[in-house]
């Protein structure tokens, strides 16, 4: 790792508990990790152990009880909510578990929801939204709302929506899961490509061993702690 360039993301010893049942449980115990510019990381574990939380604290959706999240060196909760709110849009494309989706908005409207957030766009940015929307094969689908999409073509809206700005990260929870092995592959074909022309780096959550062989790592999550693969 070169001095002049801190890690794109690093945790420090970071801590998260919950109050389950009225109990006090804890789901991360001091994790660290740094992940480099480009750098993928493929997370695994049993239902429950936490891999969603741990993506919800690398993208400032939820703040660690202890330890820091850095983002280029900086810390991610410095600045108030708005810095990591800001980084969400403009750096990080998160594919949400369960999608998260306006089911009432249309596919078309939906993959726009970035561009919106940013609150300017260009012809450029349309262009590749157009685009991703059929590398996802949904240009068929533009004003149909998205909440009456099948399981697996709400996720192809989430992945392409992931993607529009182009961001530095991707946390992608389980982004194959509803889809059969042909599209998996298709998909992960879309994303080993723009990585060659953008180099963006991912944490990707999946449970298909396969996909490790994408992975520069893996880490497998188990009782709070990241055991490496
Ligand atoms: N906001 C919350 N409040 C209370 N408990 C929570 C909260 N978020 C998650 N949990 C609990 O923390 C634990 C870890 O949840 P998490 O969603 O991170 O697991 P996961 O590894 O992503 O599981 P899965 O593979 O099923 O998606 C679970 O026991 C869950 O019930
Ligand atoms: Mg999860």
């Amino acid at each position: 790792m070169s001095k002049k360039h801190p890690p794109l993301l690093s945790l420090s010893h970071v801590e998260k508990s919950f109050r389950i049942s009225g109990k006090h449980v804890p789901i991360l115990k001091n994790i660290s990790l740094d992940l480099q510019q480009g750098e993928w990381i493929g997370l695994m574990g049993n239902s429950g152990s936490g891999k969603t939380t741990l993506l919800s604290l690398i993208a400032g959706i939820i703040r660690p009880d202890h330890g820091e999240v850095f983002w280029k060196g900086k810390k991610l909760w410095y600045f108030f909510d708005i810095y990591p709110a800001f980084l969400r849009n403009r750096e990080m494309g998160f594919i949400f578990q369960d999608f998260r989706l306006v089911e009432e908005e249309s596919v078309w409207e939906n993959l726009l929801l970035p561009l919106r957030i940013k609150g300017w766009y260009g012809k450029e940015e349309l262009q590749r939204a157009l685009w991703l929307l059929e590398r996802v094969g949904l240009q068929d689908h533009r004003s149909h709302p998205s909440g009456l999409l099948s399981g697996g073509q709400k996720q192809r809206l989430a992945l392409a929506r992931a993607l529009v700005l182009r961001p530095s990260l991707v946390l992608a929870d389980e982004p194959f899961a509803n889809l059969d092995e042909h599209t998996a592959e298709e998909m992960m074909e879309l994303f080993l490509s723009l990585r060659k022309e953008e180099n963006f780096a991912m944490i990707l959550v999946h449970h298909r061993k396969k996909l490790s062989n994408s992975c520069d790592k893996t880490y497998h999550l188990e009782n709070g702690r990241l055991h490496p693969v």
